[in-house]
């Protein structure tokens, strides 16, 4: 430690100690263990946020108490877990994490409907339950959720806390870690504190950013990103109760937190601890890039958005130390590196890798992705990425310009390309999707739609042509493999494996038809998740090829950790890449194209050591001789005999 971090935990630890006198001995020796451990990197990180403030040790001591609160007041079982994660601290590379991501009241009525699915997790052999947010939040429009209105209700039609605790505790029996968001960007204008700000307590004023005019609105809206050009124009919205200009990134009902004031730090620790002691194993940090606000600025990604979250971080090891994060930073891939690290997220969406593997399905040319991953997937390896195919959001364009370049693709052009392939735009395109966010100024768009639907299989199926869907059932399947093979944590959309299709219905329904992401977040149709065990119908040929997919992952420890190498080829359509660790190698060949393929069995000598191989999907045979062909969008997960 530290001299200065040394002197300030020994002035401050006989007050928190007389603070809290009723601990018992071996509960308050533990947490000093874990102080002295972790106090020098929360007081740095404090001192880089707040240090300038006259009352930073005032600060500094009400968030220790906050800490020692909220280790006292943790249930046993979770100490346990504490113990048992920290001498096992990269317990989720394993290959047997196969994550699951659903809305609670879509997927089933409530907590309790939860609850009577944990077989079918199980029947997925599911290990990470992400529940998108569950707090209660207003009532007509509310982000899906992510408005928050209290962290420590759960929203009334959903169940109670209570109740989700206990469901924590059933899922971590039944081998399920639970996952929730941490929304900690901003609060709905329902929650207490922007209630009492516009009641006028000054307190509560200043943990948001409320502007009398148009004169810091527009200095700061000179230098940023539009999120939601759709909804209004800027950054901020106009509050004619209050007559003020109240900062929101997002939709005009969620207030951003100004973490300037040490006061909004110290509040949502407190929250987040307490999600900690109901059981949530990983938080989700949504919106990360945008809590830290400069002037002149982008207000993206600062250097003290990852302060913040390395002070969270440190304080997360002292008081619940079970508890990971994880990063929902959907920028430049260069961004979205520098949240991962064991001292910040552990745990990362994979933006890029999900954009690309769309790109390289609607161009049937993997150079892009190829390229991009060679250097782009390494991150620390005691991080993991979280690989997705499709989530609740959009899906954005995020590659990067210069990697495109190299290839003589104009980033722009491309991005353009893309929208109109997936939106169905293109002549000849497989794809039905709807842009979000158009924005006609500059020319950008995301894209919103379901997995299914932009694999191909709604047009298909509205052609009745049993070729065309067995074509996007085997894109489904292709994209999938991937983010089952390449390494990190597999998530998947819930619906996604039983080939769930768009949903038009948000239309009608004015609180939604301005978010086209509606379109992808239907109501689960249970009838047609029934089918799945019939693989006549589509559902089950989905599902069943995604549980094989699964088992053979999480049968096989080569495909644990990060560890992967990108592999030429020598063939536009085929993306290749190596896994190896201790437990063997598998050398993987996906076919991206709807045309049969060859890879030289050159490939296999060099890469894969040997000659015979078992391909561990079909079980066949392959010798490294002879050419190898694959198949319309086949793919090979060759082990060394
Ligand atoms: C995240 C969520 C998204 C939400 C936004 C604001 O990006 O995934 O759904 O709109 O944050 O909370
Ligand atoms: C996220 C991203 C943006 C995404 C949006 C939610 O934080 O930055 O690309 O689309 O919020 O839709």
């Amino acid at each position: 430690m530290n001299y200065e971090s040394q002197l300030s935990l020994q002035r401050l630890l006989p007050r928190l100690r007389q603070r809290f006198a009723d601990a018992s001995a071996t509960d308050w020796a533990d947490f000093e263990e874990r102080l002295y451990r972790h106090f020098e990197r929360l007081f740095l990180a404090l001192l880089d946020l707040y240090g300038g403030r006259y009352d930073f040790f005032f600060h500094l001591e009400d968030i220790l108490a906050t800490a020692a609160e909220s280790w006292l007041a943790r249930p046993q079982a979770l100490k346990l877990l504490d113990d048992e994660r920290e001498q096992n601290p990269t317990w989720f590379q394993s290959q047997g994490m196969v994550g699951g991501v659903c809305y609670v009241d879509l997927f089933a009525d409530n907590l309790a409907g939860i609850r009577q699915r944990i077989p079918y997790f199980q029947e997925l052999g599911l290990t990470y339950l992400h529940l998108m947010p569950l707090f209660a939040s207003p009532e007509a429009e509310n982000d899906g959720g992510y408005a928050v209105s209290s962290y420590r209700e759960v929203e009334a039609r959903l169940g109670t806390m209570a109740e989700l605790e206990d469901l924590t505790a059933e899922l971590r029996g039944n081998g399920i870690s639970l996952v929730i968001d941490f929304v900690f960007n901003h609060t709905s204008d329902e929650h207490e504190w922007a209630q009492r700000a516009i009641a006028g307590e000054r307190e509560f004023e200043e943990m948001y950013f409320l502007f009398p005019d148009r004169t810091q609105p527009d200095a700061y809206d000179a230098h940023l990103r539009e999120i939601f050009p759709d909804v209004r124009p800027g950054s901020f919205t106009y509050r004619a109760d209050i007559d003020r200009w109240v900062w929101t990134t997002f939709n005009s009902f969620q207030w951003d937190l100004n973490y300037r004031n040490p006061a909004v730090f110290k509040r949502m620790a407190t929250e987040m601890l307490f999600l900690a002691n109901v059981g949530v194993e990983i938080l989700r940090l949504d919106a990360v890039a945008f809590t830290w606000k400069e002037l002149g600025t982008n207000c993206e990604n600062l250097p003290l958005a990852h302060v913040l979250i390395q002070a969270f971080n440190a304080l997360a090891r002292i008081a619940a130390p079970a508890l990971l994060f994880k990063s929902e930073a959907i920028v430049h891939p260069d961004e979205v590196a520098k949240y991962i690290d064991p001292e910040e997220c552990q745990l990362s969406y994979n933006p890029l890798l999900m954009a690309l593997l769309w790109e390289a399905l609607a161009t049937r040319n993997v150079r892009l992705l190829a390229h991009s991953l060679r250097e782009r997937f390494r991150i620390d390896p005691a991080c993991a990425w979280v690989n997705y195919v499709r989530c609740h959001d959009d899906i954005g364009w995020t590659f990067d310009d210069g990697d495109a370049r190299r290839l003589d693709i104009n980033g722009f052009d491309h991005r353009h390309f893309l929208n109109d392939f997936y939106t169905g735009r293109f002549q000849g395109s497989f794809a039905r999707g709807l842009p979000f966010q158009e924005n006609p100024a500059t020319g950008d768009a995301r894209i919103s739609g379901a997995c299914a639907s932009l694999a191909g299989l709604e047009k298909a199926l509205r052609q009745e042509s049993d070729y065309e869907v067995e074509l996007a059932v085997k894109r489904i399947l292709l994209i999938h493999s991937v983010i089952l093979s390449i390494g990190g944590i597999p998530l998947i959309y819930l619906g996604d494996e039983v080939g769930t299709t768009n949903d038009y219905s948000f239309r009608d329904d004015p609180a939604k038809a301005g978010d086209s992401r509606w379109l992808h977040r239907p109501r689960t149709d249970w009838a047609r998740a029934d089918q799945r065990h019939d693989v006549e119908t589509v559902s089950g040929k989905v599902f069943q090829g995604l549980q094989r997919l699964m088992q053979i992952r999480q049968d096989c420890a080569t495909f644990s950790g990060n560890e992967m190498t990108v592999i030429n080829p020598d063939n536009e359509h085929v993306f290749a890449y190596l896994r190896q660790n201790e437990a063997g190698r598998v050398l993987i060949f996906t076919n991206f194209s709807e045309q049969p393929q060859h890879i030289s069995g050159a490939v296999l000598r060099t890469y894969g050591l040997g000659y015979e191989f078992t391909d561990l999907i079909s079980e066949r045979a392959v010798v490294a001789d002879e050419d190898v062909a694959l198949a319309p969008y086949e793919v090979l997960w060759l082990a060394a005999r």
